[in-house]
């Protein structure tokens, strides 16, 4: 059987994440999608516990893709798993220098374990969880960039959020 994980901050979830997950979804048996802290990103939207229930509602429809979260390291969290392999959306040039580094710490960590991209389907790469964040606390109009079943929930919570 073969695995795959794919990680992310997911705060919140966009419709770009959705398109990497369906397509890994497509190509391994089983995959984990890992809502995990990024320390870099300080002011977050959502909490872990809700980012999950949003995740969770948006995947249902996909049956072999099951959600977790870790507050450790990805690199250890993925020895829970045989053979599993690291799946991250790769939008243009300038994630790639990030995306590198990390796949090199984590094979540093846990040389056993690989990373795949999947190159970002072409009318998301401009989309980011940051972008979206920004247009909710404008009220912009969020349709086509993240899933329908969520728009309410983020519409909700940017009126709480400050920038
Ligand atoms: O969606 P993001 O914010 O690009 O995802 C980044 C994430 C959460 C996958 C990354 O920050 C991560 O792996 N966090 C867990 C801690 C960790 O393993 N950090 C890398 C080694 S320092």
């Amino acid at each position: 059987m073969s695995l795959a994980i794919c990680p992310g901050s997911f705060d919140p979830i966009t419709l770009g994440h959705l398109n990497i997950i369906r397509r890994t979804a497509q190509i391994f048996d089983d995959v984990v999608v890992c809502i995990m802290y990024n320390s870099t990103k300080t002011k977050p939207m959502f909490t872990i516990e809700e980012r999950v229930e949003m995740v969770k509602k948006v995947v249902a429809k996909y049956p072999n893709v099951t959600v977790e979260t870790s507050s450790g390291l990805l690199a250890e969290y993925a020895k829970k798993f045989d053979n599993p392999v690291i799946v991250k959306g790769m939008r243009a040039a300038s994630d790639f220098e990030y995306e590198f580094q990390m796949n090199l710490i984590n094979k540093k960590i846990n040389p056993q374990l690989e990373t795949m991209f999947l190159t970002a389907s072409e009318k998301y790469t401009f989309l980011s969880s940051s972008v979206v964040r920004e247009m909710a606390s404008y009220d912009a109009d969020l349709t086509g960039f993240v899933p329908c079943e969520i728009i309410d929930e983020i519409e909700k919570k940017a009126k709480l959020w400050r920038r």
